[in-house]
């Protein structure tokens, strides 16, 4: 196949960050995707309706001209999150779902929530709402091992959550491993998750064999060449329960590239492309459509798109950086060549 029509895809989790930074990732995201779910982790964290609201007019007002994008805001979850914010950000139609984020679990967390018993009230109402619960799924207790954090999260979190809220919806975000995929795979419909292009792309002997890559570094971090077969056999199988997610999070490269470097991977300048190179890896590419384009707006109970797009098999190089505020991002893959390109 040397050319792909696909109906426009959306993210399901992106990060474009703020103010000079929406410069960059804001007219990526634009040109691959037609709505994306916001992270809403900066700093401050974006934790009512009001700030939603303003965070998605700076987005809309760095749209290029002639692109439609749509922001889908989310809020993030504190120990001062309210039931009767949750209620607002549903009523707002403007927020479509609520992250929680275990506290320290990854970049700007320190916000996040340490104790779950103290959003019940919270939860409940999301689940009363049909707000979408969006989970970074990764327990920070320090005995656990950074390779074993998101498969014990599933066992001591996510299961007794859904014991408790069993009709609430949720979006286990960014899944690594294979025990993510079983664990998907056995819940009910209300219950999904999104997958990355890099999760797909790269295992953790990319990141760490011949030298360390700071560049290939994200958190949930990239796992065994085992958990990465299972996430393209979940991404390709069909199962609606599984779609994308670039989780595209970028980091300036000083930030990137020091002796503490901070987790997070830049893909959304051709995420589509990374998709298609990962379906193609596996002979999938007829699965891409409804994995990119169908899976999500199905699950957070809004239309799919009706406008195309067109991915052309045709060899071309990323930029070794693109402009990020006052320094520079290193772009994923701007090390080898990429095989499909968007067209225009
Ligand atoms: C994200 C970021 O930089 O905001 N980093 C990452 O490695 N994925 C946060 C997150 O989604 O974990
Ligand atoms: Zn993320």
């Amino acid at each position: 196949m040397t050319k792909l029509i696909l109906t426009r895809p959306d993210d399901w989790h992106i990060h474009l960050r703020d103010d000079l930074l929406l410069e960059t990732t804001v007219p990526h995201a634009a040109q691959q995707f037609q709505r994306a779910i916001i992270m809403p982790n900066l700093k401050p964290p974006i934790v009512d309706v009001a700030q939603a609201s303003a965070y998605r007019q700076r987005i809309l007002a760095k749209v290029p001209k002639g692109l439609t994008f749509e922001p889908l805001m989310t809020l993030y979850l504190t120990a001062q999150t309210t039931p009767s914010m949750i209620k607002m950000a549903q009523e707002s139609g403007i927020v479509f779902g609520c992250k929680l984020y275990p506290a320290g679990s990854t970049t700007h967390s320190e916000n996040g929530v340490t104790d779950l018993q103290k959003l019940e009230k919270v939860l409940e109402t999301m689940q009363e709402v049909a707000m979408p619960l969006l989970i970074h799924g990764e327990v920070t207790d320090t005995e656990v091992d950074i390779f074993d954090r998101e498969a014990v999260f599933i066992d001591r979190i996510l299961k007794p959550l859904i014991k408790k809220f069993p009709t609430l919806r949720i979006v286990l975000e960014h899944i690594t491993t294979k025990d993510a995929v079983d664990f998907i795979k056995s819940t009910p419909e209300n219950i999904a998750a999104t997958i990355t292009a890099h999760h797909l792309l790269i295992n953790r002997n990319d990141l760490l064999v011949g030298g360390i890559k700071p560049h290939y570094y994200c958190l949930p971090v990239v796992k065994r060449k085992v958990h990465q077969e299972a996430l393209l056999a979940a991404a390709t199988s069909g199962n609606p329960k599984f779609f994308i997610g670039t989780d595209s999070a970028p980091h300036s490269r000083e930030a990137k590239e020091t002796d503490c470097g901070c987790a997070g991977i830049y893909t959304a300048h051709a995420a589509l492309s990374f998709y298609a190179e990962a379906f193609e890896s596996v002979q999938a590419l007829d699965k891409l459509e409804a994995f990119c384009s169908f899976n999500g707006p199905d699950f957070y109970r809004l239309p799919r798109n009706s406008s195309k797009v067109t991915l052309i098999k045709e060899e071309w190089q990323i930029p070794k950086s693109y402009p990020f505020g006052k320094s520079e991002v290193e772009p994923f893959r701007s090390d080898t060549a990429t095989a499909w390109k968007l067209s225009s």
